[in-house]
């Protein structure tokens, strides 16, 4: 089975490209909701909690590891795939391909968690794969927990926003990643800031492209992924909360259970 793991309600934007390329797979979703924001935690906390994440997902019946969340990728994504014996798939990588493909001025801005801007990740991925490129990280730590709280359509929430975008618009990108797998959530509000010119990427797509592509090239992977339509949703919060968003944002009505990641 598939198994998605983020902080919160952000790896639902993965779930869905998911869902989407690989239809009728069985997926089982934890969302560590008693413990986001992720964004803001030491490396050791990150690797930590990832483990334990992963773990949980196992122990549900996971076959396949997908790290929804750029800040836990980041962190600890060659530690899962070093300590774990299931295929890893994380979310860091992902948006590097499409993002220079996109690009033609090759001036490239990221927007991410505290974690995912400090560790870098982003713009050494991108000037490993064309030199000639330039990044413009910027930490905007505010909004995965706006958006976890539905509360990113708020005037305020839009204040926040242009003023975090303000020095990308100044540096005249024409390529906007999002390194946050909760923004997708907001991508229009983000796209309207930043002008049509400025292509906005995320890593959902490309994510599950490469999960897809591993089952085709892996018959063994793939005969322990069962397609019977099944998906499980766990949070170790307030599951209500987490399945009104997830219902808003999946367009379906999901049921969410509780559970601890805690070892
Ligand atoms: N969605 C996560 C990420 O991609 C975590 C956001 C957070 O919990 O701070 O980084």
């Amino acid at each position: 089975m598939i198994g998605v793991f983020d902080s919160g309600v952000g790896g639902l934007t993965v779930l869905r490209e998911i869902h989407q390329l690989l239809p009728g797979y069985d997926t089982v979703y934890f969302g560590d909701t008693a413990r986001s924001p992720y964004g803001n935690l030491s490396e050791q906390t990150l690797q930590r909690y990832a483990l334990e994440d992963a773990e949980l997902l196992l122990q549900k019946g996971a076959t396949v590891i997908v790290v929804a969340c750029n800040s836990a990728s980041a962190a600890a994504g060659e530690l899962l795939r070093n300590k774990l014996s299931v295929p890893v798939f994380d979310v860091s990588q992902a948006p590097i391909e499409a993002a220079l493909r996109a690009t033609k001025s090759k001036r490239i801005g990221v927007i991410g968690t505290r974690a995912t801007i400090a560790s870098g990740i982003h713009g050494r991925l991108l000037t490993q794969a064309d030199s000639m490129c330039t990044v413009f990280p910027v930490a905007t730590p505010l909004l995965a927990p706006l958006i976890e709280e539905r509360a990113h359509r708020y005037p305020e929430a839009m204040r926040i926003l242009r003023r975090y975008l303000r020095p990308l618009k100044n540096a005249h990108l024409d390529t906007l990643i999002l390194g946050c797998t909760h923004y997708p959530i907001i991508q229009k509000e983000i796209e309207r800031v930043m002008g049509h010119q400025v292509k906005v990427i995320s890593s959902g797509t490309a994510t599950a492209e490469a999960l897809k592509q591993f089952l085709e090239e892996h018959g063994d992977a793939e005969a322990h992924c069962p397609k019977n339509n099944k998906e499980k949703y766990f949070v170790s919060g307030d599951p209500e909360q987490f399945q009104r968003t997830a219902n808003w944002w999946l367009g379906k009505k999901v049921n969410v259970l509780a559970a601890q990641a805690h070892v």
